[in-house]
């Protein structure tokens, strides 16, 4: 009895390690930000998309093109998943972006997507 529960706890220890290991190192910041101020999508939204994505975003690169305030709004969502590391980390290949140009779009969608 007793070595049955030794093995089990030391299975799910390795369990919890390789699990743990495996986690993209990058926290999702969506539910911690509260949102003061107001984000203007042409001076902080575009330019981060066109420094950050539209290398690969644009007309005739990957899906989705990114190329203005519709498309980026109707992406919304996506982009700021792929941004936090879901279902795959934007920019490709990483770095992440810094937190603050990620709360910055967080608080965008929040404020309702504005073309400001
Ligand atoms: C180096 C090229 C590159 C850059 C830079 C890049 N992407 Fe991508 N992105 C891709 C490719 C390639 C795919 C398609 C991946 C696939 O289908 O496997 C993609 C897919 C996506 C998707 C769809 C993901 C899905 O699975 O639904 C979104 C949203 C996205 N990118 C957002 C962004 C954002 C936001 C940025 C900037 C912060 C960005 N990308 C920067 C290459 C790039």
């Amino acid at each position: 009895m007793k070595i049955q529960r030794f093995i089990f706890s030391g299975i799910t220890s390795i369990f919890f390690v390789v699990i743990s290991s495996c986690t993209k190192e990058k926290v999702p910041i969506s539910n911690t930000v509260t949102c003061t101020d107001t984000i203007l999508f042409s001076t902080q939204i575009e330019p981060m998309i066109q420094n950050n994505c539209i290398s690969c975003h644009a007309v005739g690169g990957s899906f989705p093109t990114l190329t203005n305030h519709a498309e980026i709004s109707a992406n919304a969502s996506g982009i700021l998943s792929t941004m936090n590391g879901s279902p795959q980390l934007m920019p490709l290949n990483g770095p992440a972006l810094n937190d603050t140009l990620i709360q910055q779009f967080y608080c965008w969608i929040n404020q309702g997507k504005a073309n400001n």
